[in-house]
């Protein structure tokens, strides 16, 4: 029996892998045929990328010119296009075009789609891996519903400089926590694979080290040792390989001299040779234009040239593939095979993505308006974003907020704000279906309850005229709450920052108000660690809440109210000033370790301020206690491939539900290599 059983096994298991080797050889015959019908400006039309005029609200355009290119098969595939009808129309004309080539759309979703689902910097400080998954399998799911193939996500640079304003894209400083998070986003995005219709192709950016620019100014200079990239910031990308990432994106940056785009250290010996990578290069938006600038090409042919050559397959909005490959090739510079080799990797693409069957698969009207108004997404958005929050923390113990307390005061400029809740790169949001710190807490409060609002200043404003009126408010109540931070466009692409603090007059609005006495909560929103000395040291209690999406103000109201029990961890390093800025949890010891009193010991540390953060890397407190005992190690020695278990006792010590993120620090103490702290 136990035989017929394993003989069954090892038949079908042949015949799965016969199969898959027999779908595998018809897709790279298909591909070959193909290509040998291709004339050369065909290929190259598949390898240039541009982009529609994107609107928020549609119908998204695409100009005349354009739809020119694609019925001549010059252009192999387009973003900042959606919507099954819209893409549906721009497939029948690239069907025109000779032969026929079907087009791929491709967008950043980077955090939702039609549901706006928490920042990635948010959803990293879950650390939850399953319901990043799942925020990303949604994500997923309503992008292919609107006819998107690919999505330019996720971004796994690894970043310790909050300056930066992409850090709310990411998932913070870890290389070790960006590598699972790396993981799950993949598997979200791709769901059952490349070609299921409710699944995008996924796409691991910005290669790389594009997270190190210096003093975080976007697009700056990166320079570091291949020790550290390969420590450090090559670990999320070669797990989103792992993962099975369809797609990779070149970044903009330089990294030791040599411009990423146009690096063939990057894109031939690490991702291809070492990494074995199958799947398409996309440059970064102009980036291989961009060469000019940076001073590493002498114009755009030469840009074409050293793109091609260094292993960048698609031209995403430079074109100067579609001007200058042609001719590059013709005059014998760069071989045809190199040109073949990029297109046979768009073709595959296509081809996995199933449009060679059918093109307008991804164009069904009635699914797209069926999962774009599923409103599971929402619920799923809230659990996110609930999940998300971090509390800082909570020595008043004010928070939870007591159910008895009839008179909250809500102060501050994004109390009222729904536009703020969205964070940057979101795609389809609909104002009116943000929900505001307002909404939310209104629609949480006890009956009874009073809420006066006031919103004391602006984001960034210097007006002080609003304070009177928050001030009565709080004096007029119980508690208060304030909703002070960032505004949606203040952190993202090109929103670097000298100052991280509150913007404006707020941290003077919060002194204002303190100075009634009143217990606050101080509610921050905000794309990035912020710098908030003044507020953590005076005020008792405070939540992290970074933009949470769509259902922000709900999920921030059950925090507040405990209905869920905060359980986030921070990704990232809250740092005192920009002055300690880079700093993250895992620096080394250095030959001088000091204490921590910034007293002059001739250690490694300043004369004004402490080295300590002001909240470090896996902070969160909980509305509950939770107690480490009994900690165990499977064995005392490891070899260095082996395996050692550590384990534990945690136990819930308060006297309210809670989960705790539970963390592993280790350090090697003495090595030929020195390792972090
Ligand atoms: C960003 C990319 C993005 C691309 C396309 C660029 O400016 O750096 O992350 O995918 O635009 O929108």
């Amino acid at each position: 029996m136990k035989k017929t059983l394993l003989l069954m096994m090892s038949l079908s298991l042949a015949l799965f892998v016969s199969c898959r080797h027999d779908s595998e050889t018809m897709a790279d015959r298909f591909v070959e045929d193909l290509l040998q019908k291709m004339t050369l400006e065909e290929k190259i039309g598949q390898l240039n990328q541009l982009s529609g005029d994107y609107r928020q609200t549609g119908p998204n355009r695409v100009s005349a010119d354009k739809i020119a290119e694609i019925e001549k098969g010059a252009l192999g595939s387009v973003l900042n296009v959606f919507g099954a009808e819209t893409t549906r129309k721009l497939q029948e004309h690239a069907l025109k075009s000779r032969l026929g080539i079907p087009l791929v759309f491709a967008q950043d979703v980077i955090h939702g789609f039609r549901t706006t689902f928490p920042i990635p910097l948010a959803e990293a400080a879950s650390w939850d891996l399953e319901v990043i998954e799942r925020s990303a399998r949604i994500a997923g799911e309503e992008a292919a519903a609107a006819g998107i193939h690919w999505t330019f996500a996720p971004m796994v640079d690894v970043t310790r400089d909050p300056r930066w304003g992409r850090v709310m894209e990411g998932a913070g400083e870890d290389p070790y926590l960006g590598s699972q998070i790396a993981r799950a986003r993949v598997r979200g995005f791709q769901g059952a694979g490349v070609g299921a219709v409710d699944a995008v192709a996924a796409c691991a950016k910005h290669f790389a080290a594009y997270g190190a620019a210096q003093a975080g100014r976007d697009y700056h200079t990166t320079d570091m040792s291949e020790r550290t990239l390969r420590e450090i910031y090559f670990p999320p990308f070669q797990a989103a390989v792992d993962a099975g990432a369809a797609t990779f994106m070149s970044a903009f940056n330089e990294l030791n001299g040599v411009p990423a785009t146009g690096n063939r250290f990057l894109l031939r010996t690490v991702l291809r040779d070492e990494w074995n990578y199958g799947g398409v290069v996309v440059s970064d938006w102009g980036a291989i234009r961009e060469l000019v600038p940076h001073g590493y090409a002498a114009d755009d042919r030469d840009a074409a040239f050293k793109a091609i050559l260094a292993g960048c397959d698609i031209d995403m909005e430079s074109n100067c593939y579609n001007r200058f490959l042609a001719e590059l090739v013709r005059q014998g510079e760069v071989p045809e095979a190199l040109v073949d080799e990029a297109v046979r990797r768009v073709l595959r693409l296509k081809y996995d993505l199933g449009l060679f069957e059918d093109p307008f698969r991804f164009c069904d009207t009635v699914r797209e308006q069926t999962v774009l108004a599923d409103a599971s997404h929402r619920l799923a958005a809230r659990e996110v974003a609930e999940r998300s929050v971090v509390l800082l923390d909570n020595k008043s113990g004010v928070l939870p907020l007591d159910a008895g307390a009839r008179r909250i005061a809500l102060i501050g400029p994004l109390a009222k704000s729904e536009r703020d809740m969205k964070g940057a790169w979101s795609i389809q949001w609909d104002d009116r279906e943000l929900v505001s710190l307002y909404e939310g807490l209104t629609e949480r409060v006890p009956v009874g309850t009073e809420i006066r609002y006031a919103r004391g200043c602006g984001i960034d404003s210097s007006d002080r005229s609003g304070f009177a009126e928050a001030v009565a408010a709080a004096r007029a109540s119980d508690v208060v709450v304030m909703a002070v931070g960032e505004a949606f466009d203040m952190s993202g692409e090109a929103r670097s920052r000298t100052d991280i603090g509150l913007p404006g007059v707020q941290e003077e609005l919060i002194k204002a108000v303190w100075a009634t006495g009143k217990p606050i909560v101080v509610v921050l929103m905000c794309g990035r660690p912020m710098t908030i000395e003044w507020t953590a040291e005076h005020v008792g209690a405070i939540l992290c809440t970074w933009w949470l999406g769509s259902e922000a103000g709900n999920a921030i109201a059950r925090v507040l109210y405990g209905d869920y029990n905060p359980s986030g961890k921070l990704p990232m390093t809250f740092p005192r000033s920009v002055g300690q800025i880079p700093l993250y949890y895992s620096l080394k010891n250095t030959g001088r370790p000091a204490p921590d009193d910034h007293a002059i010991s001739y250690g490694s540390a300043y004369i004004d301020s402490p080295n300590a953060p002001r909240y470090a890397f896996g902070h969160g407190l909980s509305y509950t206690t939770f107690d480490y005992s009994e900690l165990q190690l499977s064995t005392d020695r490891m070899s260095v491939d082996g395996r050692m278990v550590v384990s534990c006792t945690v136990t819930n010590s308060g006297s309210r539900d809670g989960e705790e993120v539970v963390q592993l620090y280790v350090r090697d103490l003495v090595g030929s290599v020195t390792r972090p702290v």
